[in-house]
Parts: C-alpha cells; structure tokens; sequence
C-alpha cells in the first residue's frame, strides 16, 4: 500500500494538546503536522484560509460555544475541497452534542482525552479516506442486530438488492455498483437468502491467511440479481478467530474502490477482526425490536460503535412493527435510551418474509407490493437521500 503525503493543521486552545498530537505523529513520515495554540472562533478567519492548504484540519472544540458552532460553520460554507474537519471533544460529550457538531458540517468527532496511540490510528484512518483520488470510495453501511433472529439479514439483503436496483434514482441515472460481504463467518445465511451455490472464499481466506486483492475478490464474488456482488459466508466451520484484521481491512479497502455501496452483515460476536470494519464503516444501521433487552442492547452497541467517533451515523430500524401513527410510552423511552430517533420501521409481514426465503430470492423479486417490500424500498430510499446529502454536505 502506498503511503501519501497528507498535510494537518491541528487547532487547540491548550497548547499541551496540540503538542501530545504532534509528538505522536512525528514519526509518520506520511503526515506533516503544524500546530496553532487558539480556539477555532480564535483564529478570526485564519482556518477559512488554512482550508486550501491542509488535506485534514483538528480542532479542539466545546459543542456548547456558540461562537464555535459559528465558526465550524463559516469553515464548512467555505470548503471548497477535500479538507476533512475533525473536531476534537470532551471525552463525556452527550450524543446530542455530537450531533450538533455533526450537523454544523463537521465530518467526525474524536473524544478527548486521545491517547497518543488512538490519534496515530485515527489519523491513519482519516489517511486512508482521503486517499483514493480518482476510485470510487464506495459508502461502507454495516447492519448489526440487537437481538438473533430480529431481522438483520433480511435486511442487509433487501437494502443491497433495492440500492443496486436503483431505489431513488430517476429511470436514466446510472444504477451504482453495490457488493454484499456476510462476516457473520460462522451463522452466514445470505447465500440461502439469495440462493447462490456454496462460496468458501472468506473459509480460504481463513485457513491460509492470505491478504485478497481486487483481482482475488472479482474472481471469488458472486454476481446475483440485479448486478449484486456477493461475498458469502463459508458452507463449513470456520473458527470465528481465524481471519485477521488485516484480511477484513483489505476486503473493504478493495470493495470501496470497484463499489459504490458495500453492505456488511456483521457477526453476532464482537470479534477481534470487527475493529477495521468499525473504523471504516460509514454509517451502522442496527435492527431491533421494541422489546426492552433489545433496545438495552442496541444501545450498548451503539456505545461501542460511537467510542471513537460519538459523531458516526448510527440509524435504527425497528423490525416486525408498522410505523406508529402515535408513539406510545414504550416508543418515546426507547428513543430516549438510545439518544436518538427510531429512524425506519418494518411491518411484521410473515407471508411475504417466508416467500422471499423459500425461493432464495429477494422482496422485490417475490412480493415488491407487499407492505414488507415497499417498507424494505423506503429504507433504501432514506439510505440513498441520507448519502447524498452528506457527500453534497462536504463538497459544498
Ligand atoms: N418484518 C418481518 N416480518 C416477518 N418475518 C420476518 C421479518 N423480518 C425477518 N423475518 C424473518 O425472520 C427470520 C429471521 O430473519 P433474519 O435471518 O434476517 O434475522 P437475523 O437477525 O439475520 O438472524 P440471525 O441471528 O440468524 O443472523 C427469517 O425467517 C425472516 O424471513
Ligand atoms: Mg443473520
């Protein structure tokens, strides 16, 4: 893998800050580091001009300041490239606040205090998002389940099936490349959900250890309905410690630069190798239904997503019920336990879910009119708006 040349301009107002993150990358050759001792609102205009010459901008920041909320905003109104705003926050800051940094444009939140060492993987992270000029760097959505059974396959699924089919899209734009990887190694059940012969690539990968590149993984995916690229899990036992971080981290790497979406179907387990697809995931989608364990463990795992970046996109999808017409006390205390919205609902809906599986197929291929199938197109559909409104967000 190639190193580039990345430049960051880190802004603290405590110069002790500022100084631990430049210590700690000093030995990266790959990234030049300068420093300003200020606050963002501090700087009077200065970060606006700083935009045209550094890939990442760090800046320490109070989500409650107003006049920092302003000047995030100045900085974003002016962005005209790349420069990925990164903003560095108390370690105790509530999801509401991330959030509000999130929507005054700023691309991720760091908590504070940062260990020497998680900086070095942040930025490696930031690195590696940056790079890629001219590929596709496709959007990485990761679904997890708050309970087993509740529904995340189908929708992994369904979501991969309806984006590669265009959901959201007028009828003349062109229909994205999307992949689907099943790293739920050892339950994997998308190869039955879509009918596809046995695929032990990700047993290979295991049992000798190779590194894949963009030729091994065309050659071993799947292609099924609709164009849809499928990494499967294996047929056979694999332990679910056998494949490496680096394996997981170079599927991805290579599936975002041939894809624009890749949907991931994460294990049950909370394994070792789970951290490069937590670092690299654009948005967590996490299925569940209303039953007080789940939402205790929805937000355990949303705790787990957030701790290196409390801004990331986390939505929840609410299996087996409609969309409420009035939200009940259970609905308002779930939402309330898990600091945000019950983003998208999907009715419970037997007939159509059973006929998609006994024929290995998806809902728009079995029942595309049921309430199960509109629903499943709806998802896409936010997912897609969703997307678009960031990626017109951090070009603008
Ligand atoms: N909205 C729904 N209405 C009715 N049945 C559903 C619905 N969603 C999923 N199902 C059914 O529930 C069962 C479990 O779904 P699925 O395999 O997607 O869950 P999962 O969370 O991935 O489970 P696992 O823990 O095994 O990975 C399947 O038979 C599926 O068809
Ligand atoms: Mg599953």
């Amino acid at each position: 893998m190639t190193t580039t040349t990345k430049s960051m301009l880190v802004i603290a107002p405590e110069a002790s800050v500022s100084e631990a993150i430049g210590k700690s990358l000093s030995g990266d050759k790959g990234v030049r580091v300068d420093t300003q001792t200020s606050t963002l609102a501090g700087m009077n205009g200065r970060a606006v001009k700083a935009l045209a010459d550094y890939d990442v901008i760090l800046f320490q920041t109070s989500p409650d300041d107003q006049a920092e909320l302003s000047a995030i905003r100045d900085l974003v109104a002016h962005r005209r490239s790349g420069t990925k705003l990164v903003a560095l926050a108390d370690g105790n800051i509530s999801l509401t606040q991330a959030r509000a940094l999130s929507n005054a444009g700023v691309d991720e939140v760091l908590p504070l205090p940062t260990a020497a060492g998680d900086v070095d993987r942040q930025v490696a992270r930031l690195g590696r998002q940056q790079a890629g000029g001219g590929t596709r760097a496709g959007r990485i959505i990761a679904v997890a389940q708050a309970r087993g059974g509740v529904g995340s396959t189908t929708v992994a699924v369904n979501l991969a099936d309806q984006l590669a089919a265009g959901a959201g899209l007028r009828r003349r734009e062109a229909r994205p490349k999307v992949a689907i990887v099943d790293f739920d190694l050892q339950f994997g059940t998308i190869g039955s959900f879509l009918d596809l012969g046995e695929q032990d690539t990700l047993l290979q990968l295991a049992l000798d250890g190779t590194v894949p590149d963009a030729n091994f993984l065309e050659q071993s995916m799947v292609v099924a309905e609709n164009g849809l690229s499928v990494l499967a899990a294996p047929s056979k036992f694999a332990p679910l410690d056998s494949l490496r971080s680096e394996q997981v981290a170079a599927i991805l790497d290579t599936l975002r630069e041939t894809h624009d979406y890749i949907i991931v179907d994460l294990p049950r387990a909370l394994v070792g190798w789970i951290e490069p697809i937590v670092e690299r995931a654009d948005e967590f989608l996490v299925v569940t239904d209303i039953s007080v364990p789940s939402i205790r463990h929805c937000r355990r795992l949303i705790e787990f997503f957030t701790q290196d970046n409390p801004a990331l996109s986390v939505e929840i999808v609410v299996n087996h019920q409609r969309r409420p017409l009035f939200r009940s006390r259970l609905h308002r205390e779930a939402a309330k336990v898990l600091d945000r919205k019950l983003d998208h609902w999907l009715p419970h809906d037997p007939r159509s879910a059973a006929a998609a599986s006994d024929r290995g197929k998806p809902l728009s291929r079995v029942a595309p009119r049921s309430a199960l199938g509109k629903a499943m197109t709806q998802l896409a559909r936010s997912t897609r708006s969703g997307h678009s409104a960031t990626a017109h967000r951090s070009r603008s």
